[in-house]
């Protein structure tokens, strides 16, 4: 359990993730890696937003002693990330989330102390007009509440955008040793494909930057499908530094989870599991260096395996003990 003192500690492993190789598709010809984003603090790439939107929110006074709730519609992780770095900033928090998320993170965000509420929202809140029950809920509390409270709205704020600019951008620039070709990514908000794409872009214009796309209906927490759901206006913003995108199902993803297990030792998410099915159908040409954002790792998707018939409940636990992952998360 996490103590005040440790603050500092805890925030400084924010970032600076761990770039793996990936064996089972690594050949002659290419590096394929994965960087491991389940190694972040509270377990997700989207620690780095939290951070980064809270410690702006801080410098410019918006948040402070009296206005110290944060409120935010998100799909699972930037309420764990948000709800954690909260906590250890004397922060309280509350979070809208779909009722579709997993239970392993609603019950994540509750143990961590936040208040949630649950939308009947699809998995990635809708950022259209009439559609985003999430985001026009959490909205229309902070509207009205301005005194006491404070919403990131991580799908228009710049901050999510330089976390990853400043942070993953040049981490893999410097893990790669500037080798980097392909980079593979989900996209909710858009903060880590502009992010990194932006800084990459300018490092080396000729670097591949692929958005990973699932199928309508998908089951994949934390990504949107751009037929279903609106562009969010981070997203937008930058939406150029894309050069193409990969389009993966829900059974290409829940295929690959076992794969990934045995041949490089991981239990992934279905979003992990969804960027290395893109990163596996790419013809990517000889002597290039592919990297894929695994934004967290397999052990808030039990009930998500269980369901979709991947594994039973104890292959699950056995997998997991199998399974190397990041010992330092605090949840
Ligand atoms: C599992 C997962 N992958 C990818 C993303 C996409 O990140 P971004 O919001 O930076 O586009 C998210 C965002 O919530 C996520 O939870």
């Amino acid at each position: 359990m996490q103590r005040a003192g440790d603050t500092q500690d805890i925030l400084g492993r924010v970032g600076n993730t761990p770039l793996v190789r990936l064996d089972s598709l690594s050949g002659d010809g290419c590096t394929y890696y994965a960087k491991l984003e389940g190694h972040n603090p509270f377990g997700s790439v989207k620690d780095r937003a939290a951070y980064w939107m809270i410690r702006e929110a801080e410098k410019a006074g918006i948040l402070n002693s009296t206005r110290n709730t944060i409120i935010e519609p998100t799909s699972g992780n930037t309420g764990i990330a948000l709800t954690g770095i909260a906590n250890l900033l004397g922060y309280k928090s509350e979070i809208v989330i779909p009722e579709k998320a997993s239970e392993e993170t609603k019950r994540i965000i509750r143990s961590l102390g936040a208040k949630v509420f649950e939308t009947s929202d699809d998995l990635c809140p809708k950022v259209g007009a009439g559609t985003d029950q999430s985001i026009a809920l959490a909205t229309s509390i902070a509207e009205n509440r301005q005194d006491e409270y404070y919403s990131p709205n991580q799908y228009a704020n710049e901050a999510n955008f330089t976390g990853h600019y400043k942070g993953t951008g040049p981490e893999l620039w410097e893990q790669t040793g500037g080798k980097i070709t392909h980079f593979f990514t989900g996209v909710g908000t858009g903060g880590t494909i502009t992010g990194v794409g932006t800084f990459l872009k300018e490092k080396n214009p000729d670097v591949q930057i692929i958005g990973c796309q699932p199928q309508k209906d998908h089951l994949i927490q934390g990504w949107r499908n751009f037929e279903e759901s609106a562009k969010p206006d981070l997203f937008l913003k930058r939406e150029d530094v894309v050069d193409s995108w990969s389009h993966v199902t829900n059974a290409e993803v829940f295929g690959l989870v076992k794969h990934i297990l045995e041949e490089d030792g991981m239990l992934v998410s279905p979003s992990s599991a969804a960027v290395y099915a893109c990163m596996k159908k790419h013809n990517a040409p000889d002597g290039s260096h592919v990297v894929g954002l695994f934004a967290d790792d397999g052990r808030k998707f039990e009930s998500v395996y269980v369901d979709q018939g991947i594994m039973t409940s104890s292959e699950f636990k056995d997998s997991l003990a199998r399974s190397a992952h990041s010992s330092e998360t605090f949840y």
